[in-house]
């Protein structure tokens, strides 16, 4: 009943699915018989119709009408690149995971980067938030850190995605912009939902038409939680520093690049790791206790919030390096999924309501995506640890599964009773205290909308508030229903006047009411040089 399968015993009995064609090789059928003609169909008679008999033209075009799977529905457009993780400092006082024991030590990692809204064929400059999507390997098991280029986010609650995404997403009765921001139903949504103010002005901000990948942050966006040996947890975010340093281009490069070489980001990272110039990242944390959580201004539970460095400043722990480009777009790129709930010993999730409505958002569409429950055991997908369980069969399972018994407990199997749990060392959620009436209300906790956004617009130079301001005003100047323009523009009274003012100036509209927020925002609170970029340096 034991099954212990590593990714190597997945590449087929002797590992030939995915070897490289040799020269001089005989081309054969997928069944692996030699053919004897590539070039012509089987005929009837010089000029007569082709034979139902074919098998090998049938095979041959009967594959290639199956070649296509659906992109992804959010985040299509993306590249990827293989890497490992180097520990620097061991915290293993905080944690347990498997790539912070030691200093020194490696875990080997795929990356994908990606833009969100446009679809698989879209330009690379667009201006939009950046996926940032790490898998780690690890010894015990694959720990995906599946984050973004923008430290928030739009929404607060996993339930409003779908709308987000509807909304940014080409029109139903157009089907355009196919990998725009700038269109009616996305800032309708938006000056609807004032959570997103925030998370706006950093896509409005150079952030969002960055150089390359190579010179854009990295964040896990919510809280999560380090757990040590002993149980013990603390809260952690996750922020990836390029070493390369931060840069981004201005709107009318990302608009002549689009034109140009719509391939350029993905070009960039293929020609850097080909000439051995390796991208490096340095993956920091911010940790923090209950205690502080309960005296934070905002609530850390909510993903359109940051935690400024100011106030809980980032720890270097380890080192991330992309030294391999992947070698077929599709098995490596395309099929790879990642998924916030893969998390390791040492990892735990947070309350954050974003975070647990995704963990069940990616396994879910990656079934349909992928084609089945097995996609595990895709060689990119699958963990460089034993696996060893008694899931079974589905479409396209490939490893053999051997043994009668295929349930635990079993008493078949004499001593080899095949896998168990490991109570003392197998993976635990952190007990945690709950309760509380069952109800859908939003937390008052979540309620001010506004003060961080100000702060951030305060914490750019000059320049960069112009971009801003630019950004807005081209971005709204494409929405065709006045209504939105003035909507938003009462939202942007609440950030700062100066923002609001500039923007109206650029559409030439007077400045409408503030919208009434729910909360007053915060003048009080300080600029946070951290969230500043320094243009193209
Ligand atoms: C894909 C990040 C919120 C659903 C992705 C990817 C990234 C990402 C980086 C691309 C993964 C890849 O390269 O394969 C984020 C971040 C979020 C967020 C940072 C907020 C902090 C959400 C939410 C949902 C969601 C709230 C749903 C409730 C999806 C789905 C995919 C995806 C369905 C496609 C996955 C696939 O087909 O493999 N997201 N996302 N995301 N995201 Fe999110």
């Amino acid at each position: 009943a034991r099954r212990t399968t590593t990714s190597k015993d997945r590449t087929g009995e002797g590992g030939e699915l995915h070897q490289a064609p040799t020269k001089g090789q005989v081309m054969t059928t997928a069944q692996g018989v030699p053919m004897g003609d590539d070039q012509n169909s089987l005929k009837v008679g010089e000029r007569g119709p082709t034979l139902l008999e074919d098998f090998a033209m049938r095979e041959k075009i009967f594959h290639f009408d199956h070649e296509r799977i659906p992109e992804r529905v959010v985040h299509a457009r993306g590249y990827g690149a293989h890497g490992y993780l180097e520990c620097l400092d061991p915290v293993t006082d905080l944690t347990r995971a498997a790539p912070f024991a030691r200093k020194g030590k490696r875990t080997e990692a795929f990356v994908r980067f990606s833009t969100v809204a446009g679809n698989l064929g879209s330009f690379d400059l667009a201006r939009d938030v950046r996926g940032f999507a790490v898998k780690l390997y690890t010894d015990e098991g694959n720990w995906d850190l599946v984050g973004n280029n923008i430290p928030v986010f739009f929404i607060q609650d996993a339930m409003k995605f779908p709308d987000l995404v509807h909304a940014v997403k080409e029109e139903q009765d157009r089907g355009w912009p196919q990998a725009q921001s700038a269109h009616d139903t996305f800032w309708d949504f938006i000056s609807l939902m004032p959570e997103s103010t925030h998370m706006t002005l950093w896509q409005m901000s150079d952030r969002a038409i960055p150089r390359s990948f190579r010179f854009m942050e990295g964040f896990g966006v919510h809280t999560f939680r380090f757990v040590n040996a002993d149980g013990e947890s603390t809260f952690v975010k996750f922020h990836w520093k390029p070493r390369q340093g931060l840069q981004s281009v201005v709107w009318n490069e990302a608009v002549k690049i689009n034109g140009a070489d719509p391939d350029f980001h993905r070009r960039d990272l293929y020609a850097a790791i080909e000439a051995g110039d390796f991208p490096q990242w340095d993956l920091g944390v911010q940790v923090f206790d209950e205690a502080f959580a309960e005296e934070f201004e905002f609530d850390v539970l909510d993903a359109t919030k940051i935690i400024p460095e100011e106030q809980v400043p980032v720890r270097t722990i380890a080192r991330l390096t992309l030294d391999r480009v992947a070698s077929n777009v599709f098995a490596e790129t395309e099929q790879v999924a990642f998924c916030t709930q893969n998390i390791v010993p040492g990892i735990d999730f947070s309350d954050d309501p974003l975070l647990q409505g995704r963990n069940f958002s990616y396994l879910d569409t990656q079934l349909k995506r992928l084609g089945g429950p097995n996609f595990t055991q895709i060689p990119i997908n699958a963990p460089r640890c034993p696996v060893a369980h008694f899931q079974r069969d589905g479409h396209m399972q490939m490893s053999r599964q051997e043994g009668r018994a295929n349930y635990e407990p079993n008493s078949l199997s004499g001593d080899e009773r095949g896998p168990r749990a490991d109570v003392d060392n197998g993976y635990t959620s952190v007990p945690r205290e709950e309760g509380g009436q069952v109800r859908r209300v939003r937390s008052e906790t979540f309620a001010d909308h506004y003060s961080q956004a100000r702060q951030f617009w305060i914490s750019q130079t000059d320049v960069e508030q112009q971009h801003i301001v630019a950004a807005y005003a081209f971005e709204l100047g494409k929405c065709e229903l006045p209504a939105i323009r003035t909507r938003m523009l009462g939202n942007l009274r609440n950030v700062h006047e100066d923002l609001a003012q500039g923007v109206a100036d650029e559409l030439g509209m007077p400045l409408p009411e503030a919208n009434p927020a729910a909360v007053e925002p915060r003048t009080d609170l300080p600029e946070s040089p951290a969230l500043s970029i320094l243009l193209n340096g």
